[in-house]
């Protein structure tokens, strides 16, 4: 019976491109699928955007879009990333699409029929300047244990203390600057404690094959009693107050599904979504004893995807997941961080703009991936090495080095029976058919194409021996240089089979110059005979290390076009920090007697009293346009003695490198909500 196949890789949140790290869980996740349809299973590989949260809402409102545009623009520019690195996924959707709705309320409201949900008042901090409940990485302010300023919510960056937002010293709101109240609220909650949950989990989690054993290991201890012989699993808070970017709960006004409810169930939303497409039924489907759910991801989101996801289709009567595939991250050149600005990251669209071959990343990355969680680091020399040594010095070379004879001396005509020593080499090929398949099934990828290396290199020995190039010289050798070439033709379709889950763009170029059919695994038992093969045209290039390294350049300092001026030195956040820039109101503005430059500002920064400002804006404001107005203020600049008076401080404006040929003088404005006395950062 053909084995049918639901698979998924995570659902990246709709805020941004993709970065390595996505590609990597693509380019794994693809290379399983490609085997599978190459062995004749039915795969259905779907993916989508992870819509929803308070993250992605902010994100939209600071673009000055809705979140649907904001949304919908980040899943415009998904196709370049997935055709360029060929991840072949059948369908793209959105958490935000109406299946998505309809299943997390469906799922829901199956939930609390079985009496899982639960309700419960808690108190959080609340902005009282946005009106609304704020997530822990929207709260900073002094660390309760070490007192450095500006850290996050829930841990310290200075010290690594970990704490509740509510220990906060002097704590403020990320989005508004305002000083958070607690408020309290009722959430809703899925009962993960109740014994039910956990005898289901505890038996789901340890059925045979079903998670890799690192995994099972690190998830085991949430089912034992902790110290006092308690559960440890607790209810898991699954709603979040309006304002929310998300999917409204049925009968609970102003209650919006956190994210984390609503994200996977986006796997079955996408499935849905493409099922309509391609008019196949999706209930009958899932409802399909035989159908294996499969998903890919990465290890940070382990617990959604054991305990809670699980859980949450067991207890609404649908199928779980028979594999969670758990993989490490990607780190580049030797686990640096990576970031944009010192130009450490591999950055997916710069590799394609560079003209980098997307298989060659595709082998690289196979090469490195086993199927355990552990992290694998992309290092330039040895992707070079691995690229050039390996796939193009020891595979493609097979090809160059007997194509050319078949065409110019036999019309492309394969030869139909082999010598005996090439026959041995052929068997030797074939025989390793079932174990790299297994190889490609257990996720060994790593293995597998060592594997098809050390094959590659029995069929070079083979050329190194019989010497084509010699036997095209000698007179009457015409049959042995027939046999011997057709033999390497052979091999490396044999070798192209074994390659092509991960090299499919590579493949079809062989498949075309071969003049054969899309190439299955079962392909690899059979022989091509008296085929005749088209005309060979080079089929891979060699990497050269100076691209890959620019790769890692940092891009040039912008150029300020308007001002022609370049960008200062680049200067860390704590430079930045040392200038206290503050929204000020201009309570008065006046002409200063005796100067054609200045305006005299009084100006209110929240202080509870104001501040004489000097300011050289006179040839382009009237003061009367400039009173009431709010502006920016460098509040810590050292008082300044003038000819007319001391300013005490200065406020922000724009202005043309050249003032005298292009006059203007533009003063700072913050956007309406703003209060004098925020700080500017
Ligand atoms: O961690 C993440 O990037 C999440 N957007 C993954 C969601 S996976 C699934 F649950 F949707
Ligand atoms: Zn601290």
């Amino acid at each position: 019976m053909t084995r049918q196949l639901f698979v998924t890789t995570a659902l990246p949140y709709a805020n941004a491109g993709f970065h390595i790290g996505h590609i990597m869980e693509y380019t794994q996740a693809d290379i399983w699928v490609r085997y599978q349809r190459m062995a004749g299973s039915q795969v259905h590989f779907v993916c989508a955007d992870d819509a929803h949260g308070a993250p992605i809402m902010i994100a939209a409102e600071k673009a000055g879009k809705t979140p649907q545009d904001f949304v919908a623009g980040i899943a415009a520019g998904r196709r370049q990333y997935l055709d360029g690195f060929h991840i072949s996924f059948d369908n793209w959707h959105s958490t935000d699409g109406a299946e998505n709705h309809e299943l997390s309320k469906a799922v829901y409201l199956a939930l609390r029929h079985n009496e899982l949900i639960s309700t419960k008042t808690i108190e959080q901090f609340f902005d009282p300047a946005k009106s609304m409940f704020l997530p822990d990485r929207f709260i900073k302010g002094e660390c309760p244990k070490c007192g450095a300023k500006d850290q996050y919510g829930d841990s310290c960056e200075v010290c690594g203390a970990v704490y509740a937002p509510t220990e906060l010293k002097n704590p403020y709101s990320v989005l508004s600057g305002a000083t958070p109240v607690l408020k309290t609220s009722e959430h809703y909650f899925f009962r993960l404690s109740d014994p039910r949950c956990v005898d289901f989990l505890t038996q789901w989690t340890q059925e045979p094959g079903r998670l890799q054993p690192e995994v099972l290991n690190k998830i085991r201890e949430w089912f034992e009693p902790d110290e006092e012989g308690n559960n440890r699993l607790s209810d898991w808070d699954i709603s979040r107050d309006a304002p929310y970017f998300g999917i409204e709960i049925p009968d609970a006004p102003g209650k919006y599904f956190y994210v984390w409810l609503d994200a996977p169930i986006g796997y079955l939303a996408s499935l849905k979504n493409y099922f309509g497409k391609i008019d196949k039924d999706f209930d009958a489907f899932m409802a399909d004893e035989s159908v294996e759910q499969v998903h890919f991801i990465g290890k940070d989101i382990t617990y959604f995807h054991t305990l809670f996801w699980p859980a949450m289709l067991h207890f609404s009567g649908r199928k779980t997941p028979n594999h969670v595939f758990v993989h490490g991250f990607m780190t580049v050149n030797g686990g640096e961080k990576m970031s944009k600005s010192r130009g450490t990251g591999l950055d997916p669209l710069k590799y394609l703009s560079l003209g980098l071959n997307a298989e060659w990343l595709r082998y690289y990355i196979a090469a490195k991936l086993n199927n355990r969680v552990e992290d694998i680091d992309f290092n330039p020399e040895d992707f070079v090495a691995r690229v050039n040594s390996d796939l193009v010095g020891k595979f493609i070379n097979i090809a160059s080095r007997a194509a050319g004879f078949l065409t110019k001396r036999f019309d492309g005509r394969l030869s139909a029976d082999l010598g005996v020593e090439g026959l041995t080499l052929l068997d030797a090929l074939r025989a390793q058919s079932a174990a790299i398949a297994e190889l490609y099934e257990t996720r060994e990828f790593g293995k597998a194409l060592r594997e098809i290396m050390a094959l590659a290199d029995k069929v070079n020995e083979f050329v190194d021996q019989n010497k084509p190039w010699e036997l095209a010289k000698q007179e009457g050798m015409d049959a042995a240089l027939h046999d011997v070439c057709s033999v390497c033709i052979e091999a490396f379709r044999l070798l192209t089979i074994y390659l092509k889950p991960v090299l499919p763009a590579l493949s079809a170029q062989v498949e075309a110059f071969l003049k054969v059919e899309p190439l299955r695994w079962s392909d690899s038992a059979r022989a091509l005979g008296a085929h005749r093969i088209g005309a060979y045209q080079h089929l891979m290039q060699r990497v050269d290390l100076a691209k890959v390294e620019q790769l890692f350049e940092a891009p040039p300092a912008p150029k300020l076009v308007p001002g022609g001026e370049d960008i200062a030195p680049e200067i860390k956040i704590d430079d930045f920090a040392k200038v206290d820039l503050r929204i000020a109101k201009i309570v008065k503005a006046e002409h200063v007697e005796g100067s054609d430059k200045l305006l005299r500002l009084t100006l209110d920064a929240g202080e509870g009293k104001t501040r004489n400002v000097f300011s050289g804006i006179k040839a382009a404001y009237r003061p009367e346009d400039l009173e009431g107005k709010l502006t920016v203020l460098v509040a810590n600049l050292a008082p300044r003695k003038m000819k007319f008076g001391i300013s005490e401080g200065m406020v922000l404006a724009a202005s043309h490198a050249d003032e005298k040929a292009n006059p203007g003088i533009f003063v700072l404005e913050p956007h309406t909500g703003a209060q004098p006395g925020m700080r500017v950062r």
